[in-house]
């Protein structure tokens, strides 16, 4: 493409009152751009028993699935997002960074998939550009449409698209399959496996905002908030029309009241297949601004107005584009002495770092479970995210913006070669206009190149790709280093620190480079288990007082009161929020998780989570711990810990005061105790005042489920998701601590579940229960004649026909390995089969060929059912559509250009029967499990039962509303 150099030509830019810009007021309806989610439907197969799916001898001929006329009707329904990792059984043999799933090297039966889609396109498409859009396939992937190569991806976390407007269908069925391969992995991390973001459909007219071609950012003077915020508006407008275009592009900024503060207009041309930029600002006066504490936002809708320049009857003034983009109006910078800055002032960082996996679901996340996640995150006071070690689901980017969390937005792979610079620059443009994103991260921990000359390079060609394409956002790199400044540090505009905490490192650092701002990229790494208070190596569970830490890590107050104490540091990110798949630190399998969460792979609070949330919160925070279910350990000490802001604690036990004592800010408070049952309760003193009071108490032994949603309704779109806590109680309602039964859970109504999990490090049930399928294969090798022709290709045919009487024709061996057609022959092969009623009552019948050797089409009853052109991979055609009771003909006619082909290696007829919904289940692990539910579309109630043998159940309905889903490919 022919791309006009952006932003060097003079714009005509102005600044337009409302009313100005109404001249060309846009009707929303008739802008043409269409983003459609192409989530639900899919059919998913694991295994490629097709080998290489793409030709490269010959177009449009993508083989196995990749083909059109494939029949995928035996394959599982998913839909999107979805990873088939977490499907899988764990495996002592398997990668234990990756949490122990038989995925990736010496696991090849498991680590190539198939997905495929099959939709209908309008005609009144016909002129329009069509994109298919992948927010994140892992891993390497290769995607057909209709059954033509159109790309292969090969980063697990980019977000790509690919113009399929030459090939689709219009009028017509169109299909996409997707290979996906992760064989290989990207992390040291569980990374999931398959389509695990979503995936759309995007439709504008042909002269349109390029894709990711709107910037918006504010600026004021000095970097800080004071007077008018001026609002840039860069938009890149792509015209694929025939010849030049005149293009008039309209920028509107709506507030968060909805009111449109100001608009701009500015004209320019673009040639054939040529990119056109536009640069445009406008002013905001006393702006909203936005925060962690209020997420405000602001919206910038962009109309182009347009027409081919070459023709005289065109209207110019023709709506061909509108797009609304979310912003926020912020400054943010790093400071050497003040640390972060946001608004102008000092904003101390309380981050997390997070992997994207969650229980239950792995890493294929519904949006809600991002909003959920969240949402637990500010409850614990965090208000910063770092999107370790890759770039995340937009939705994610979404939900940050709008609860209020600062992002350090994070690439994977240090690199400046053309594909890794490709993918840097393409996350920088996806993701620039979230508000959230405070910071770029170029990388983390590339111990083997960053004190090196050459790392310092590729650093820096990776942070000026930055300043390029965004003024606003620092950089940074997360260096697992003390006091070094060769290499890469030498250059990064932020420095960032894994671990090291201590004076000779970050303090004599920042000693000798006062003037490079710093932020903590990683710290912590603590280890405990939700719940447990002893480490049980056996079991591969570690304390959860927080006395746990690997060599190169630290416990939560170690890390926190140091950078506390340090402005300058800016704060930092704990590794991490939530316990993730893999890397099960510090012991090795039964675990098949992370020790590292402040909270465990559900979201369930460890200890630690009330210590972040006494010194990240000025809400009053009081908790004790531990649990008080200590039968065995009567007249024995036991530590009893308070974590808490106020300033001063009294502890009790059944009513007697143990003592009050003051907190040390960000530290803990801890009492020795001779354990006796009952309650253990603490008052929390500001100025002798009780400001917050807390207990825990031995419990009663198991007798009651309980199930709690954290949603009290649902959008019937198919897509919301609910959160259940699962619960253990005595009869009382106390959650039972050391509770362990398997709880069985039933859903009716309009809902379906997702996955389950406990937060159990060690747990090895199964986090999804997938549906049985049956099918009856018959072999349908006797029967077959078949007849040497000149033509085959005609399908007028009469041997291809059902009453062509083929009975003087030679009799043939499907099963044999190749033959009986010579080099550049052609045949047709007939059987005649008889079908009953009760065979048309399966879900598909399918013809499985061994091989056709080498083109082939598939008739039955006269009809065209399927192509092949694949001479080495089986065939697999749905002929049920065509099949009817009685007698029926399949002809297959085959066309052979080397050697010998044929019909061969054996033909079944598979009847695709039954379809067994699972029955799921889960362990409750120290009294609490989670199970996620999904709305269908359908509105009404979702009931969900949970019950345990010898404990009364408990049923939970909640509503899925009727709502307008958002638009998807129907
Ligand atoms: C860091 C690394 C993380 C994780 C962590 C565990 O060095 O960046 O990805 O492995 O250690 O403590």
């Amino acid at each position: 493409m022919k791309a006009t150099a952006f932003f060097r030509r003079p714009l005509v830019t102005a600044l337009f009152a409302v009313l100005t810009a109404s001249l060309f007021a846009a009707d929303t309806n008739s802008a043409p751009r269409e983003r459609l989610l192409l989530d639900p439907g899919w059919k998913f197969h694991l295994g490629n028993e097709w080998g290489l799916a793409q030709s490269l001898a010959k177009a449009g001929t993508g083989s196995g699935p990749a083909s059109k006329s494939f029949s995928d009707a035996s394959w599982r329904t998913v839909n999107l997002p979805h990873d088939w990792t977490v499907e899988l059984p764990f495996d002592p043999g398997a990668d234990a960074g990756h949490g122990f799933k038989p995925v990736g090297p010496g696991f090849p039966a498991n680590n190539v998939a198939w997905y495929r889609h099959t939709f209908e396109l309008p005609e009144s498409d016909a002129g329009k550009r069509l994109w298919l859009e992948f927010d994140g396939v892992f891993r390497d992937c290769e995607v057909f449409v209709n059954g033509w190569f159109v790309g292969h991806h090969e980063s697990g976390y980019s977000s790509f698209r690919y113009d399929i407007t030459d090939l689709a269908d219009l009028g017509g069925k169109n299909i996409v399959a997707v290979k996906v391969d992760a064989s290989q992995f990207e992390g040291w991390f569980y990374e999931g496996a398959g389509i695990y973001r979503h995936v759309w459909l995007v439709k504008t007219a042909p002269l349109a905002i390029a894709p990711d071609g709107i910037f918006v950012y504010s600026k004021f003077k000095n970097n800080v908030p004071e007077g008018d915020a001026k609002i840039h508006i860069q938009t890149t407008v792509l015209n694929k029309l025939a010849n030049r275009a005149i293009a008039t592009v309209v920028a509107e900024v709506v507030g968060p009241d909805g009111k449109i503060i100001g608009s701009a207009q500015s004209q320019d041309g673009a040639g054939p297949d040529a990119q056109s930029g536009f640069e445009q600002t406008i002013s905001v006066s006393k702006p909203v601004l936005w925060s962690p504490e209020t997420p405000k936002l602001y919206k910038v809708v962009v109309k182009v107005f347009g027409a081919d320049s070459t023709d005289h009857s065109a209207n110019l003034k023709e709506t061909v584009d509108l797009k609304e983009t979310e912003f926020g109006i912020r400054t943010v910078a790093f400071d050497a002495d003040r640390g972060f800055l946001l608004n102008g002032k000092p904003y101390e960082l309380k981050g997390t770092c997070n992997h994207q996996d969650h229980a239950g679901v792995g890493a294929a996340l519904p949006d809600a479970l991002q909003y959920f996640r969240v949402a637990k995150l500010k409850e614990m006071g965090c208000n910063a995210y770092r999107t370790s070690h890759n770039p995340p689901t937009p939705e994610l980017l979404e939900a940050c913006d709008r609860l209020g969390l600062l992002v350090m937005d994070e690439n994977r792979l240090l690199g400046s070669d053309e594909e890794n610079l490709r993918r840097w620059e393409g996350q920088i443009k996806r993701d620039r206009n979230h508000p959230s994103v405070a910071i770029w991260s170029i990388a983390n921990e590339e111990f083997r190149v960053q004190g090196t000359p050459t790392g310092k390079q590729v650093a820096q060609t990776m942070q000026n790709l930055v300043k390029q394409l965004d003024p606003t956002r620092p950089v940074t790199y997360a260096a697992p280093v003390g006091n070094e400044f060769q290499g890469i540090n030498s250059i990064i505009e932020v420095r960032g620190w894994n671990y090291h905490i201590g004076t000779n490192d970050m303090d004599a650092y920042h000693a000798a480079h006062p003037a490079q701002p710093n932020v903590g990229t990683e710290q912590a790494s603590t280890v405990s288990t939700r719940g447990i208070y002893g480490n049980d190596k056996i079991r591969g569970y570690v304390s959860a007082y927080d006395t746990n830490a690997p060599v190169w890590a630290n416990r939560a107050e170690a890390w926190w009161s140091f950078f506390a104490a340090r402005l300058w540091l800016s704060g930092g990110f704990i590794w991490t929020g939530f316990d993730y798949r893999g890397e099960p630190t510090p012991y090795g399998w039964p675990c098949i998780n992370s020790h590292f969460g402040v909270m465990d792979t559900c979201g369930f609070p460890k200890d630690n989570f009330y210590y972040y949330q006494s010194w990240w919160t000025d809400k009053p925070v009081l908790h004790l711990l531990p649990h008080w279910n200590w039968p065995d350990h009567e007249g024995q000490d036991m530590e009893v810990w308070g974590y808490s802001n106020c300033r001063e604690i009294e502890l009790f036990l059944n009513g007697r005061s143990l003592g009050r004592k003051t907190m040390e800010p960000n530290s803990h408070l801890a009492w020795t105790v001779k354990y006796e049952p009952g309650t253990l309760s603490a008052k929390g003193y500001n100025d002798s005042k009780v400001i917050a009071e807390t207990k825990v108490e031995t419990t009663g032994d198991p007798a009651v489920v309980q199930l709690a949603p954290d949603r009290a309704t649902l959008n019937a779109d198919g897509e919301d998701a609910s959160v259940f806590t699962v619960s253990v109680t005595d009869a009382q309602g106390r959650v039972v601590p050391v509770a362990a039964n398997l709880i069985h859970f039933e859903l009716s109504g309009p809902g379906k579940i997702i996955g389950v999990g406990n937060g159990d490090p060690s747990c090895h049930e199964p986090d999804v229960f997938l549906p049985q399928f049956s099918a009856r294969p018959v072999p349908l090798n006797d029967g077959w004649r078949w007849k040497k022709l000149p033509n085959i290709y005609d399908p007028k045919l009469a041997e291809l026909k059902t009453n062509f009487d083929d009975s003087s024709w030679d009799t043939a061996n499907p099963q044999s390995d190749s033959g009986p057609l010579g080099e550049r022959e052609q045949a047709v092969f007939r059987v005649k089969i008889q079908i009953s009623e009760s065979d048309l009552a399966a879900r598909a019948v399918e013809l499985r060929c061994g091989k056709i050797d080498e083109d082939g089409w598939v008739y039955v009853n006269g009809r065209l059912a399927g192509e092949s052109h694949d001479w080495q991979a089986p065939a697999v055609f749905d002929l049920k559509p065509f099949l009817h009771p009685g007698e029926n003909v399949i002809a297959v006619a085959v066309a052979k250009y080397g050697g010998p082909g044929g019909l061969n290696k054996g033909v079944t007829l598979e009847f695709q029967e039954k379809i067994v919904a699972p029955e799921w289940q889960r362990s409750v692990f120290n009294g609490l499990a989670q199970i996620i539910v999904q709305s269908t579309k359908e509105p009404g109630a979702i009931r969900l039962t949970a019950s345990a043998d010898g404990l009364s159940p408990a049923t939970v309905s909640v509503p899925s509303q009727p709502c307008t889903p958002r638009p998807a490919v129907p």
